[in-house]
């Protein structure tokens, strides 16, 4: 009864979530709920998750070392691609060594409690994704939480705190429901001012950001020996799983004390596999990050001049702000209507009076898929301004 009342709540608030069911790869045209629609609404941003070479990766790596692996890591779930993806992604992020996990979730949640415990503290960015807070949590540190992207809050809240505390400052590169960037120069220096390790979660800038995909840290020049960072293999690399890249030495360490490595079955080798060859891909045809670019520029300028109000975005992640989760919700159903895919993204997953929809684009789209887009939201907004009007 307690979980009917919850639920109630839910919907009455206009925050209850429900499952859409895609019968398609997920490419710019989808098969949902039965109904082909392009959708702008996933993080496989170079479209490596149905990339031939991926997939035949994917393929080869079932015939060699069948489906699963049988075992965790430090047992005997160790196979040959676990060892080589580790070797790549060092190379690919210019770093001594990587440690891969099951996700990007597991990574955050497991890492943050091995780099800071009950008697030190963390200060993160007000807009840090779930998991990462969830890791803070698990660490009992205390939690201090800066003004989004400020930091001269950050400063403040870094010299308030106990001289002889160890501290995590942590950021994302590219922030994932805002799709702006984090002023990581100035993170870095502050770090260094303080004795605090910075922690970054480049879930979303790896394989967009920088020349060679490589990341904010390349887009901002950064060198990677001055903080520890994180990411998963699920967004642009199109596949699964979570790493964390450093010296040598913290991956020795993060080996023996990451409960999320330890204790747990080693990802499939397929999708190591795969997320290795995505990888390549990323480092060999840098047509995909120009052709994304170019879609993400005429996608923004689209939106605007249909004048939604968009955040301060750098990123192909484009979100329109609505504040109320009613209307959030009111104009995605309305552009599915119209064929176009693209969630509402409501309270906890971004904060109250913020929800939004978020916009994403990829390499893969045409220009043909932006205009028709671009069209659906200029009539449904038309539509809805009309509405409010006469309300
Ligand atoms: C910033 C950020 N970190 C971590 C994650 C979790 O990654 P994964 O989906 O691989 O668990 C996500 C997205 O889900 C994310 O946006």
């Amino acid at each position: 009864m307690m979980f009917e009342d919850e639920l109630h709540e839910l919907t009455r608030q206009h925050l209850r979530r429900q499952l859409k069911t895609v019968d398609s790869a997920t490419e710019p045209v989808i098969t949902l709920d039965g109904k082909p629609v392009i959708q702008l609404a996933s993080n496989n941003y170079l479209g490596l998750a149905n990339h031939t070479v991926v997939e035949s990766a994917a393929i080869e790596a079932i015939r060699h070392y069948g489906v699963g692996s049988g075992a965790s890591r430090l047992i005997s779930g160790n196979q040959t691609p676990h060892q080589e993806l580790e070797t790549t992604l060092a190379q690919f992020k210019t770093t001594e060594a990587a440690l891969t996990f099951g996700s990007g979730y597991s990574a955050n949640t497991g890492i943050i409690p091995t780099l800071v415990g009950p008697q030190d503290c963390i200060v993160a960015d007000r807009l840090c994704h779930a998991s990462l807070i969830d890791g803070c949590r698990i660490s009992q540190a205390s939690l201090r939480v800066f003004h989004h992207n400020d930091t001269t809050h950050l400063k403040q809240l870094l010299e308030k705190r106990a001289g002889t505390q160890k501290t995590l400052i942590i950021t994302e590169g590219v922030f994932s429901m805002d799709g702006d960037l984090a002023p990581l120069p100035e993170l870095v220096r502050l770090a260094n001012e303080f004795q605090a390790t910075l922690l970054l979660d480049d879930a979303h800038g790896t394989g967009v950001m920088g020349q060679n995909g490589r990341g904010c840290i390349e887009h901002f020049g950064i060198d990677p020996n001055e903080l520890v960072q994180i990411g998963t293999l699920s967004k642009a690399l199109g596949t699964i799983g979570g790493y964390v890249v450093g010296s040598r030495t913290l991956i020795d360490y993060l080996m023996n004390t990451s409960r999320s490595f330890i204790y747990t079955t080693a990802p499939p080798p397929s999708m190591v596999a795969a997320a290795q060859a995505a990888i390549n891909i990323v480092q060999s045809d840098s047509d995909r990050r120009t052709q994304l670019w170019h879609n993400r520029e005429h996608l923004y300028q689209g939106l605007k001049g249909i004048g939604f109000q968009l955040t301060t975005t750098q990123s192909p992640i484009l979100p329109i702000i609505l504040n109320d989760p009613k209307r959030a919700v009111e104009i995605s159903a309305r552009l599915l209507e119209y064929g176009i895919y693209v969630p509402a993204i409501r309270p906890p997953t971004v904060p109250k009076g913020t929800s939004r929809l978020r916009v994403t684009v990829t390499s893969e789209h045409t220009s043909a898929h932006i205009e028709t887009a671009l069209r659906a939201f200029e009539t449904v907004k038309k539509e809805l301004d009309l509405k409010n009007k006469t309300e």
